[in-house]
């Protein structure tokens, strides 16, 4: 079973390799070779693991698990059947590496939100990573490019908020925070998009400042609700890049990860920031993303009765929402959805793989429970 995958072992390390570089690399022929010089290899030492599809050009297998669909219109058509559950499209696309990809990916979003909000207003929504839609987001070129990145994304924020649904900005990595925030901050204040309570924002919990950014997002709020605007959303997640933030601080010799590189620091820094959530109910709607029902258990312990909704990636933890079906049946769960063509979902899918080979993955042990039948009463089948 691909979640088995394991990141200690060498062909861990091609994983990871493969998941930083192919995002990368721009041209099919050194893809191409690429795969050839990594998967092999995989191949041989992990037969049934995630990787070997890969190298069978298999990638179909991970996304029919993780892809929800190829276009907007059969998401739309399959979300209308699962009624029970909320979305949030996510068009696959981010790391966009020329001015075209950004183009295409924010004409993408055009099309998702106008079909989104004909079919469901109120109940689905859109995330974005701001790495989508445009080359250059990052933090040599922003002063350049802010203006221009700042007016796509309040044009896209026009067009939700309009067609009545919500938009996420999704977290991406550590050195892209500040500038995440500065943008967010200008869109909550911003009159025309006052009324709108669909307006959010993803925060990850491995990130050391995590409290301290929850600080800046519930004063943003406050001062967003003080002027007679609507609340602010605010996805909680624990983050997706946690290999590549070492990685990077390894390479350029920073003097501290800006990441906890202990799982427990993570797995308490998420309920802290909770915590902090939960007590701005007033003007935040706390939206908790995670499979790991411990947390998700803590979570709705501290929340008592207060508003706020779960959420689940489209492919893992359906077995948990039908338990917190059971549990609370009031309770929202939305359903995070990837949609887009194979060619744009490598970066996605390899972070899911590494995520759920982790050994700290609480997916991948409640896996290894199951291998080993030890646990009896655990039913570990986290991922459905
Ligand atoms: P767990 O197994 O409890 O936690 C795994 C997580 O712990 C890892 O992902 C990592 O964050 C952390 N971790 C692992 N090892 C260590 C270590 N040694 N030290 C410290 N921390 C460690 N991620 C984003 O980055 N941006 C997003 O916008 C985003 N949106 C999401 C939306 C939804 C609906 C969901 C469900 C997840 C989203 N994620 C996002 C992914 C999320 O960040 C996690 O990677 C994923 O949910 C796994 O965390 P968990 O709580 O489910 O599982
Ligand atoms: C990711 O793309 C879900 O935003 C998260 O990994």
């Amino acid at each position: 079973m691909f979640s088995l995958l394991p990141p200690d072992q060498p062909e861990g390390e091609a994983a990871f390799h493969l998941a930083e570089a192919l995002p990368r690399t721009p041209d099919r022929g050194n893809r191409a070779a690429l795969l050839q010089d990594k998967v092999p290899f995989l191949r041989q030492r992990t037969l049934a693991l995630a990787v070997a599809p890969l190298a069978r050009l298999g990638i179909d297998v991970l996304a029919g698990q993780f892809v929800y669909a190829q276009r907007i219109e059969d998401a739309l058509s399959r979300a209308s059947r699962e009624k029970q559950s909320c979305f949030s499209f996510d068009m696959l696309g981010e790391g966009a590496r020329t001015a075209e990809d950004a183009k295409r990916n924010l004409a993408k979003y055009a099309v998702a939100v106008a079909a989104a909000g004909r079919i469901s207003p109120q109940r689905h929504g859109v995330s974005i990573k701001l790495s989508s839609i445009h080359e250059r987001y990052d933090a040599p070129s922003f002063p350049r490019i802010r203006g221009q990145l700042f007016e796509r994304l309040l044009g896209l924020s026009r067009a939700v908020a309009a067609s009545g649904i919500g938009l996420t900005i999704d977290a991406e990595e550590s050195e892209r925070l500040a500038l995440q925030l500065e943008l967010f901050a200008e869109l909550s204040a911003h009159p025309e998009l006052s009324g709108w309570a669909g307006l959010g924002i993803a925060v990850q919990a491995y990130n050391t400042g995590i409290l301290r950014t929850v600080e800046r997002l519930a004063a943003m709020a406050r001062l967003r609700v003080a002027c007679g605007a609507a609340p602010l959303c605010v996805r909680l997640v624990k983050g997706a890049y946690w290999d590549a933030e070492v990685k990077r601080a390894q390479e350029l010799g920073l003097e501290h990860y800006p990441v906890f590189t202990d799982k427990r620091c993570t797995d308490l820094a998420y309920l802290a920031a909770a915590r902090l959530l939960l007590d701005e109910t007033d003007t935040l709607f706390p939206q908790f993303a995670t499979h790991n029902p411990i947390t998700l258990g803590c979570v709705l312990a501290l929340a008592g009765t207060r508003r706020m909704e779960c959420q689940r990636l489209h492919g893992m933890g359906e077995s948990l929402q039908r338990s917190l079906r059971r549990l609370a049946p009031a309770l929202v769960m939305r359903v995070y959805a990837p949609i887009g063509p194979r060619r744009d979902l490598l970066a996605y899918l390899l972070r899911r793989l590494l995520e759920n080979g982790a050994n700290t993955s609480f997916v991948r042990q409640a896996a290894c429970a199951a291998d080993l039948e030890s646990l009896p009463g655990v039913k570990p089948d986290v991922l459905g």
